[in-house]
């Protein structure tokens, strides 16, 4: 699972269910780097808009992944993402990546590049990462694995609390019925319902839940 003994948590499930918000308070709590993957492909995503690309054409996908520089880094404890020499952050939650970020996620070259990016954060340190198959398929061999879920009523109202436009059913369903890595629930995880807790509560039960997968450290 690790290189130099660091080691991977992995956190998955679908949109909104509070993967971000758990995944920042455990790398705090446990002093780790806090890894989005859903910002790599939506960094990707966001400059495949930029261009003009035609998403729906994979060839088009893949060839304009090919010219773009990604660049990921650390910032304070958490991850950051460059294309072509633009560190982004606010334009990767814009309406149109929401819309758009599934069906270029589909893509097995796209996720290819990412995966290793993901998995490359070990060579320097220990992560919480999140995203839809950090167990299933980036880190499968890690002993660490929560997967968040809530309602989908619970998931819309936070979302749209947030005073952003996303459909997140339309989302899951995209992520959980593509071919390659989909959505899904990794061997070996266990399921956090995150539908009734306040963020205090489900950090206390996911923090709960490392400790029955052997996490000592805290
Ligand atoms: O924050 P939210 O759950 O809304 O989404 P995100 O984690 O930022 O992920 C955005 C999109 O990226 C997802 O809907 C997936 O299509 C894709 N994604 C993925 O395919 N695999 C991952 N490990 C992470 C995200
Ligand atoms: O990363 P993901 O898309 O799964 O969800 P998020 O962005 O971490 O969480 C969605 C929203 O739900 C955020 O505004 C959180 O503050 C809120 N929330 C939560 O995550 N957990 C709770 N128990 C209550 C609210």
């Amino acid at each position: 699972m690790s290189e130099n003994d660091h080691y991977a948590i992995a956190i998955d499930g679908p949109a909104a269910s509070g993967k971000s918000t758990i995944a920042k308070c455990l790398a705090r709590e446990l002093g780790l780097v806090m890894v989005n993957s859903g910002a790599m492909y939506r960094a990707v995503t966001w400059k495949m808009l930029e261009l003009g690309v035609d998403i729906h054409n994979a060839d088009s996908v893949v060839a304009a992944l090919r010219a773009m520089q990604v660049e990921c880094g650390v910032e304070g404890c958490f991850s950051t993402i460059a294309i072509d020499g633009r560190w982004l952050s606010e334009e990767l939650r814009a309406s149109a990546v929401n819309q758009a970020v599934s069906v270029v996620a589909a893509v097995p070259e796209v996720r290819e590049l990412l995966v290793q990016k993901q998995r490359d954060y070990l060579k320097h340190t220990s992560v919480v990462m999140e995203g839809r198959d950090i167990g299933s398929v980036v880190f499968p061999d890690t002993r660490y694995k929560i997967y968040v879920d809530a309602s989908e009523e619970v998931r819309a109202a936070r979302r749209s609390a947030e005073g952003v436009t996303d459909s997140v059913a339309a989302r899951d369903k995209a992520d959980s019925n593509r071919k390659t890595a989909p959505l899904l629930i990794a061997p070996g995880a266990v399921v956090l319902d995150n539908s009734h807790h306040t963020v205090e509560s489900a950090v206390a039960a996911a923090l709960e839940i490392l400790r029955t997968q052997g996490l000592t450290k805290k």
